[in-house]
């Protein structure tokens, strides 16, 4: 019988690698580091574990995304800039239709200028979390493994 899989795959988008650095007023002082160790004890009650992922290529993130479909039990996804642009990643993630997908933005996307309203990604994900700072990503775990029992 083929194990169940167990590893969430966290991606994040361009410039997320600066989290901590970038525009603290608007996203924070806390880094990629305190996602990974938040998403982490999100994760370990359920029995999953984080693969936790930056980059700021848009075809590094589609391979990813590829190898997700395959690997991993979820995505949790904050796109960042390529939310806004990205068809390439919206096509990819289109290909795990059999995964839980949550998109997470730090900030509230809604507040901010118009071009970040809409999302390429949001049509394709289970669900979306926006404007709860880095806390988003646990929220989004835990989500993801309420959805992976439900669908279990
Ligand atoms: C972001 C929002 C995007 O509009 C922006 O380009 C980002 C981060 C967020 O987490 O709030 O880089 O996804």
């Amino acid at each position: 019988m083929p194990q169940p899989r167990t590893r969430v795959l966290v991606l994040n988008g361009p410039n997320l690698n600066l989290l901590g650095r970038r525009q603290p007023e608007i996203y924070g002082t806390e880094t990629l580091e305190d996602v990974e160790k938040l998403c982490v004890d999100a994760a370990a009650p359920h029995g999953l574990e984080i693969d936790l992922r930056q980059s700021n290529h848009e075809g590094r993130l589609v391979d990813w995304v590829q190898e997700a479909r395959e690997q991993h039990a979820g995505i949790v996804i904050n796109p960042a800039a390529y939310t806004h642009t990205s068809v390439a990643l919206r096509d990819a993630l289109a290909t795990c239709a059999h995964l839980p997908i949550l998109e997470v933005h730090i900030s509230n996307i809604h507040q901010r200028e118009s071009f970040r309203h809409h999302s390429y990604i949001s049509p394709l994900a289970d669900g979306v979390i926006a404007g709860c700072g880095i806390q988003g990503f646990a929220l989004a775990v835990q989500r993801l493994a309420f959805l992976l029992t439900d669908r279990a």
